[in-house]
C-alpha cells in the first residue's frame, strides 16, 4: 500500500465527522465549525466531538485552525481521497460503476499521437462512440507503479470499442477507450490492443489540449479518474 492509501482509510466514527465537515464544505471552501454543533450531528458528547476532530487532524485529513468562537476547518486532499472512497462505493452499488485513480508523469510520445488521432478512420468512430472530435494528439503519462497494477482493471471492463479499419496501405489496430476525467477535465483513456508503448505509457484524448487547459508541462505530476462500467 502507498502512504496515501494506508492513510486513506478512517475509522467509521471519524468518517462520520469527516463527511459532516464536508457537508459544511470543508473540501472546497473551508467551514467554521463549533464543536458543540459537531457534538449535536453525531450524537455524541462535545468531548467525543474534540477528539475527533483531534483524530481527523493527527491522521492528517484535516487542518484546523481555532478561533475565537470556534474551529477553521479544511478537509486535506488525503480527507478528499478518503471521501472519493466512500462516493466510488455508493457509484458502485447505485449505478453499478467504479473509478480507479491512476497517477504519472506527462511525458513526450514524440509527436505520433497526432498522427493516429487525426486519421478519419479514427476520428468519425470518436465522433460517433464518443461524442467529441479530439484534440489531435494523445496525452501521454508515465504511471507510477501503484498505477500500473491498477490500470489492469482497465482490461476486465467493457470501454468503448473503435473498431479495426483499414486503407489502401494498411490495417489501424483497434483500441478500447475508457472515460476519464483529468483533474476534473473530460477526456478518454485509449488502450490500443497491440502497442508498441512500454508498460508504464497511459495515453489520453480529450475534446481539448490538456496541457493548455490545466497549464501542465513534461515533467509534471498528474491525477487522473478512470470511470469504469
Ligand atoms: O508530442 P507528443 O507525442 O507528446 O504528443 P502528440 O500526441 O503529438 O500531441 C501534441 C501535444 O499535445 C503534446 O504535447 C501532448 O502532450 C499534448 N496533448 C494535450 O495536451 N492534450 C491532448 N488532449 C492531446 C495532446
Amino acid at each position: 500500500m502507498t502512504e496515501l492509501e494506508s492513510a486513506a482509510r478512517a475509522e467509521p466514527d471519524e468518517l462520520t465527522a469527516l463527511k459532516i465537515l464536508g457537508l459544511e464544505g470543508g473540501v472546497e471552501a473551508g467551514a467554521k465549525v463549533s464543536c458543540s454543533a459537531l457534538a449535536e450531528r453525531m450524537d455524541t458528547s462535545d468531548q467525543t466531538a474534540s477528539r475527533r476532530l483531534q483524530a481527523l487532524e493527527e491522521d492528517g485529513l484535516i487542518e484546523r485552525e481555532m478561533l475565537s468562537d470556534g474551529q477553521w476547518i479544511e478537509v486535506t486532499g488525503d480527507g478528499e481521497t478518503v471521501l472519493r472512497r466512500e462516493y466510488d462505493d455508493y457509484r458502485r452499488i447505485f449505478e453499478g460503476t467504479e473509478t480507479v485513480e491512476l497517477v504519472g508523469e506527462v511525458v513526450s510520445g514524440m509527436g505520433e499521437g497526432k498522427y493516429y488521432i487525426s486519421l478519419d478512420g479514427y476520428v468519425e468512430q470518436f465522433v460517433d462512440r464518443l461524442g467529441y472530435e479530439p484534440f489531435a494528439g494523445t496525452l501521454n503519462l508515465s504511471l507510477d507503479d501503484e498505477s500500473i497494477r491498477r490500470r489492469s482493471a482497465l482490461e476486465n471492463a467493457d470501454g468503448i470499442p473503435i473498431d479495426e479499419w483499414e486503407n489502401e496501405d494498411r490495417t489501424f489496430g483497434a483500441v478500447t477507450c475508457y472515460e476519464a476525467s483529468v483533474e476534473g477535465v473530460d477526456g478518454h483513456v485509449i488502450r490500443p490492443h497491440r502497442s508498441h508503448y512500454p508498460d508504464d505509457t497511459l495515453e489520453l484524448i480529450a475534446p481539448v489540449k490538456l496541457r493548455d487547459e490545466l497549464g501542465i508541462d513534461y515533467g509534471d505530476e498528474v491525477s487522473v479518474e478512470v470511470t469504469l462500467e
